[in-house]
């Protein structure tokens, strides 16, 4: 049976995905190759990436899925621009001028992979972009049944897509379209406080704690829910709907254009200027607001659909689903009892999806995979690290004081763990690289939790971030509950639960300002190299969990061994663990 290759292009955080007789072999995100962080455009580099991985050729393609209908809503769009200004028709121009992108997609990809036209036989298709969100949770999920929800700013004129699966079945209840938007109102109010680029909600997720609710009532106005379980933005604090808002890619970086209209500093006062070193008082308590009021809109719409379907399984998919906090919350205040998140819930995930749709939904192959885990890029082998090290050693200089030599497992988990419990700032590079926004143990930065003062370290010497924002754990799955108030697996990062008062002190380093934390759970099935180091540093020192961080400095996650290696060097870090190759400063 021939491979199925899921694509999403000319949309953020483009990338792909690899199928083969039903089991998810590779995926992977352009920006993790070309190192422009969300890149946007064809994933052509990624493209060439698994199929090398997979040792498959062109040809080897039997379907080609793409995350994108032009056709979809199209009708609403042209309709949507006839009755509004000349703007507007030029946004819907822009848009199928996009349209005829996606359809050259066939082209691009012959291009990236070096392939004939006689060569690349494969079927294309396009799948609706919400039902590729959709299909990336529930057909992974593992769940028979399920209610399904996407819920993102826009994809193919809609912002949210309610539904159930059922089998190899996805069926649609209800949707919201443009220009209505949770993920939008979301975006907006992070833009008003001056975090601009493309992707920058976690800031005002991070920020939310911070703060008190009271802007609640005037943010009200921009946002509400309706009876029928889905909600409604007032458009006159917005642009996206009138003058048009674009997302252009020039150098690969998706940028957005500003999508709240001025009526918002009417009702909130003037906007942070984003060099302004200030973070609290008013900002974080229109953080804080925003946050509560996004979390209302988005159990209402959750519960009716959990009433309306009868089902107790969810499968939830689009960008809103990374909003961790409220995922953290979602048992309790809906009547669900499991829910599945597709760890690569923005549109990078929708390339997985859309080659399952077609795998299911299309071609009504059997399910016979569930998503447990997401490292899902090729591993290195020993010799590839060796010889990463071996010519970057070429630049004496850069190696001077650094320690370099191979040790058997053992000794790479108790030397690591004896330096995180020193206090020692450790890259962990091993395996197959995470899809999609987390660093999960195979691209990650490793510190004590212990520490209070490990976040100021971490920034000062290599993340160099806002110092408000947190960092999170990683915590044996074992072990969970001795910290945690909730035990629900959170293999993903996905959700943020209440860290036990009583353990508050003894990991401050991972505990935010309101006594959460937002934990990854490990389990030695999904990942026995990180489990085993974890494992070991609660051996030494007792405690179950290690700070966690994206193995990075203000660039995308390092894919190989020689950008791990660059990190390094160029980093404060103390300890690169590679494989079993160990990098240390003396
Ligand atoms: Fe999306």
């Amino acid at each position: 049976m021939g491979a199925i290759l899921g694509i999403n292009a000319f949309h953020g955080d483009a990338s792909v995905a690899l199928v083969a007789d039903g089991q998810l072999l590779f995926a992977v995100e352009e920006e993790r190759l070309n190192r422009k962080k969300h890149s946007a455009g064809f994933p052509g580099l990624a493209a060439r990436e698994v199929l090398r991985a997979a040792r498959m050729s062109p040809g080897d393609l039997e379907h080609v899925a793409i995350s994108r209908d032009p056709k979809a809503n199209l009708h609403k769009k042209i309709l949507y621009a006839a009755t509004r200004r000349p703007s507007v028709t030029k946004l819907v121009r822009d848009r199928l001028a996009n349209v005829a992108k996606v359809r050259s997609v066939d082209d691009a990809l012959a291009q990236a992979l070096g392939a004939s036209a006689g060569q690349l036989k494969a079927k294309f298709h396009n799948v609706e972009h919400h039902r590729a969100h959709v299909a990336s949770a529930f057909f992974l999920s593992g769940f028979d049944q399920a209610a399904c929800l996407s819920m993102d700013g826009f994809g193919d004129f809609l912002s949210t897509w309610r539904g159930t699966g059922a089998g190899t079945k996805i069926d649609g209840i209800d949707k919201v379209e443009f220009p209505h938007s949770a993920g939008l109102f979301y975006t907006a109010i992070t833009q008003y406080l001056g975090f601009h680029k493309y992707g920058e909600e976690w800031k005002m997720m991070g920020l939310a704690p911070y703060g008190r609710p009271t802007f609640v009532e005037q943010l009200r106005r921009v946002i509400h829910p309706t009876a029928d379980g889905r909600f409604k933005l007032d458009l006159a604090y917005f642009r996206h709907h009138d003058e048009g808002v674009e997302m252009t890619w020039d150098e690969g970086s998706p940028v957005l254009g500003r999508v709240w209209s001025d009526r918002l500093v009417e009702l909130l006062g003037p906007a942070r200027d984003p060099s302004d070193p200030e973070f609290f008082g008013r900002w974080a308590d229109i953080a804080h607001s925003a946050q509560l009021l996004y979390e209302e809109i988005f159990f209402h719409v959750v519960e009716d659909l959990r009433r309306r379907t009868g089902l107790t399984d969810l499968a939830l998919a689009g960008g809103c689903a990374l909003n961790s906090s409220a995922n953290g919350k979602l048992l309790e205040r809906t009547g669900f009892k499991r829910v599945f998140i597709q760890p690569a819930a923005g549109d990078n995930g929708t390339a997985i999806g859309a080659a399952y749709y077609v795998e299911h939904a299309l071609l009504g192959r059997p399910r016979r995979f569930a998503m447990t885990h997401c490292y899902l890029g090729a591993p290195y082998p020993d010799e590839e690290i060796a010889s990463a090290i071996e010519s970057s050693r070429r630049d004496l200089a850069l190696w001077s004081g650094v320690d370099v030599r191979r040790v058997e497992d053992p000794e790479l988990y108790r030397g690591t763990a004896q330096a995180i419990s020193e206090g020692k700032i450790v890259g962990w590079f091993q395996g197959g690289m995470e899809f999609g926004p987390r660093a999960l143990g195979n691209r990650s930065i490793v510190a004590d939790p212990r520490r209070a003062d490990m976040k100021d370290i971490l920034n000062q010497r290599i993340k160099r971030r806002e110092n408000y924002r947190p960092f999170a754990p990683s915590v044996l799955a074992e072990r969970v509950g001795d910290y945690f108030e909730r035990t629900e697996p959170s293999p993903f990062m996905l959700m943020v639960y209440r860290v036990r008062p009583e353990k508050r002190g003894e990991v401050p380093a991972i505990t935010h300002v309101d006594g959460t934390g937002r934990l990854q759970t490990v389990t030695p099935s999904e990942n026995p190299r990180y489990h085993a180091l974890i494992s070991e540093f609660a051996r030494q020192t007792g405690v179950g969990l290690v700070l966690n961080t994206s193995f990075n400095e203000n660039e995308p996650i390092v894919s190989n061994p020689g950008e791990a290696i660059d990190c390094f060097l160029r980093t404060r870090m103390d300890r690169l663990a590679m494989g079993n190759w160990v990098l240390t400063r003396t």
